[in-house]
């Protein structure tokens, strides 16, 4: 304890130097931190784009569902953070794309049975894939859900209702209407009407009611734009 004024005055000095020592660090810190995220926000984009330069026919797509999703969760008042969740999970739902074939993926005429057997099998890719990867959020789930469906028609799980998380929830309805609105080998794109008309139709069957009337606000009311992707040039 200082027990003189001249001590006292010493010992103010340390602590402010000590404060001043700790808030830089701290600002070291958040400078270093925003550094890597941008470099993991980077990786995420290079690891879009090899999936993007492998299949042609659905560049964009990935980017398209990601940014969609992620105005999705705003509209439904979902944090930012969260917002962000469903941006990287979009970007990156597809990438277990990388195991079907090329000629699967490009065929312009209707798939075998097995051929969608294989088609099908990219969400459990997609799955293992991110599930490596230390995420602290919920991507690789969010991808491996995205084609699941509230009433259990979908896959690979035939999960029902909330048993599918928000983040598969959201990323089905935007990866919908995204799919339906791009142009594909086998037909052209089918407009953004025919794409609220399908998640409309499927509102509390196969999609999500809270996530359909979010998405059909943001088309209707806010003017939301899919911005033309290569796949529909
Ligand atoms: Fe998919």
């Amino acid at each position: 304890m200082p027990n003189s004024a001249a001590e006292l005055i010493i010992a103010n000095k340390e602590l402010a130097f000590q404060v001043e020592q700790k808030e830089k660090l701290v600002t070291e810190l958040a400078i270093a931190n925003k550094k890597l995220q941008a470099a993991l926000l980077e990786v995420i984009a290079v690891a879009r784009q090899l999936g993007e330069m492998r299949d042609p026919y659905t560049a964009g797509h990935e980017k398209n569902v990601g940014d969609l999703a992620a105005e999705i969760s705003a509209e439904l008042c979902l944090d930012e953070h969260f917002q962000e969740v469903m941006r990287t999970s979009g970007y990156l739902h597809d990438i277990g794309k990388i195991i079907i074939p090329i000629e699967i993926l490009a065929k312009p005429s209707k798939l075998s049975k097995e051929e969608y057997a294989l088609v099908k099998n990219h969400v459990y890719a997609s799955y293992q894939a991110l599930g490596h990867i230390n995420f602290p959020w919920q991507i690789a789930r969010a991808a491996l859900e995205h084609h699941e469906r509230m009433d259990g028609s979908g896959y690979p799980n035939g999960l029902k209702g909330e048993e599918i998380s928000m983040e598969g929830r959201i990323l089905a309805v935007a990866d919908v209407v995204e799919a339906i609105t791009s142009h594909r080998p086998y037909r052209k794109g089918l407009g953004i009407e025919a794409a609220l008309k399908e998640i409309e139709r499927g509102s509390g069957k196969q999609y999500d009611t809270n996530v359909v009337n979010a998405c059909i606000k943001l088309f209707k009311e806010k003017a939301y734009k899919i911005p033309e992707s290569m796949s529909s040039i």
